[in-house]
C-alpha cells in the first residue's frame, strides 16, 4: 500500500470528537514497512496524541527505529503542519533529508523534509563532551 493510502485510510479511525478534526499519518521504515496512526483525542487532554506520533509508536513497537518517508493527511483546506512535539519525534527517528508530505484529503500535497520542519533540531551531538 503507498503512503498516501495508508495515511487516507487510517485517517477514517481518527478518534477526534473535541476538535472535529481527523489526521492521518504514516511513515515508511528503514525495512520498507508502512506503519500508520491517526490522532486519538481525549475529553482531559483534548489535543490528544498526534497522528504522527502514533503511526511512530507502531513503528517503534515494532522493533524499528528508522524512518525514511512520511505523508500526513488531514481534512484541511491546506496542508497542515505537524505540530512542535511531532517535529521533535520525526526528528528522532528520521534524518533531516527524509522526504515528509502534508496533505489535504481532497488531494492537495506540499513536500517539505524534516529538516526543513526542525531547522536547527537540537541533537545527542549537542551533548557530546559535556
Ligand atoms: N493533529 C495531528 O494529529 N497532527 C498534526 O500534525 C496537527 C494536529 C491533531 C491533534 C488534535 O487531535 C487535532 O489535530 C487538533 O489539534
Amino acid at each position: 500500500m503507498s503512503l498516501k493510502d495508508a495515511a487516507l485510510s487510517v485517517r477514517e479511525n481518527a478518534y477526534a470528537p473535541y476538535s472535529n478534526f481527523k489526521v492521518g499519518a504514516a511513515i515508511r521504515s528503514g525495512s520498507g514497512v508502512v506503519y500508520s496512526g491517526c490522532n486519538v483525542e481525549n475529553v482531559a487532554y483534548p489535543e490528544g496524541t498526534c497522528a504522527e506520533a502514533g503511526a511512530i509508536a507502531a513503528m517503534v513497537a515494532a522493533g524499528e527505529r528508522d524512518l525514511t518517508e512520511v505523508y500526513v493527511v488531514a481534512s484541511s483546506p491546506q496542508p497542515v503542519p505537524p505540530c512542535g512535539g511531532c517535529r521533535q519525534k520525526l526528528a528522532e527517528f528520521g534524518r533531516a533529508d527524509v522526504k515528509v508530505t502534508l496533505a489535504t484529503a481532497d488531494g492537495k500535497e506540499q513536500e517539505t523534509t524534516i529538516g526543513q520542519l526542525l531547522p536547527g533540531a537540537f541533537g545527542a551531538a549537542h551533548m557530546e563532551g559535556t
